[in-house]
């Protein structure tokens, strides 16, 4: 594949780590958007040390503050003329309701609303690039339901809920890209990268605690979920017949009924425009 650009999110740990070093040893030109800037330099010093590729930058993006992934596109615009791939990997599961810098339910605002005006807000350069956009989602996807579209904020909280929701967002995203932008050149994927022993579910008090730490022995280590990532980014052709598929292990997967509903992926679509509104 030539020479490519790719911006990726949640890269200083787990999938997101493993994907970016794959993609730095394929020659990706890698910029890694990171809320913790330290954590982001010793990132991009181990992938330059590890696959002497030196086209590694960081941007700073806390993906909980519409402010700072605003601030992080604009950066990007005025450094790049184009972009290939972005992979919306960033993500995680809060144990108790929070709310983001801008009054949005956390877990929807981290794992989806950052990454929608992120793709939004960088279109001009993923339509130049003919981009592929990859959103990292979750078989938890499946126990999300239309109906909690009703309440995004998650005002009678549930940790589960509010996750299955926000990965189901990432499917229903991708089917939206493809269908609006696909026209334009644009491709977009969703995908489950497995159970994987990473840094993920450490925010889960009690009962999630003890469930994720029951279910370590049987994860797959985060090299071996970062794989179908990094073929949706790296595979010279996909057919176009399976832009906005969802993924697992290198394949178009099934999901959900949820996530075939088109009027769901609509209003998921408006929701989200009114909550970025500001920073378009
Ligand atoms: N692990 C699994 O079994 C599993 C299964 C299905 C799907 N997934 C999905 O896989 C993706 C990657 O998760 P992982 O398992 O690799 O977990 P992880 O090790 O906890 O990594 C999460 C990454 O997201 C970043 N992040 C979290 N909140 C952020 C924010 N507000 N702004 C910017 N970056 C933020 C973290 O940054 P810091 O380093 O600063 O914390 C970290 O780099 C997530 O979308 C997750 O939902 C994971």
């Amino acid at each position: 594949m030539p020479f490519r650009t790719t911006v990726i999110t949640g890269a200083t740990s787990g999938i997101g780590k493993e994907t970016a070093l794959a993609l730095a040893q394929k020659d990706h030109a890698l910029y890694l958007l990171v809320r913790n800037t330290e954590k982001g330099e010793q990132l991009k010093k181990e992938l330059v040390q590890q696959t002497g590729n030196r086209s590694i930058f960081v941007v700073h993006c806390d993906l909980a503050d519409l402010q700072s992934v605003k601030d992080a596109a604009d950066q990007l615009k005025g450094k790049l003329f184009a972009i290939n791939t972005l992979i919306n990997n960033a993500g995680g599961i809060n144990a108790h309701r929070q709310e983001s810098k801008d009054g949005i339910e956390l877990t929807f605002a981290m794992n989806h609303v950052g990454h929608f005006l992120l793709t939004l807000s960088l279109m001009p350069l993923l339509e130049k690039g003919q981009a592929r956009v990859i959103n990292v989602s979750s078989e938890a996807h499946k126990m999300g339901k239309v109906l909690m579209l009703n309440d995004v904020q998650f005002k009678e909280y549930s940790a589960f809920g509010a996750y299955a929701l926000a990965k189901l967002s990432n499917i229903w995203f991708a089917k939206s890209l493809a269908e609006r932008f696909g026209p334009k050149g644009i491709t977009a994927y969703a995908l489950h990268p497995g159970v994987v022993k990473t840094g993920f579910g450490s925010e889960l008090g009690g009962l999630g605690k003890v469930l994720m730490w029951l279910g370590k022995p049987f994860m797959i280590t985060p090299q071996q979920g970062a794989q179908t990532s990094i073929y949706l980014a790296s595979q010279v052709k996909i057919s176009p017949k399976l832009n906005g598929q969802y993924f697992k292990k290198q394949q178009v997967a099934k999901t959900n009924l949820a996530a075939q509903n088109a009027s769901a992926r609509n209003k998921l679509w408006q929701i989200s425009e009114q909550l970025i509104a500001p920073y378009l």
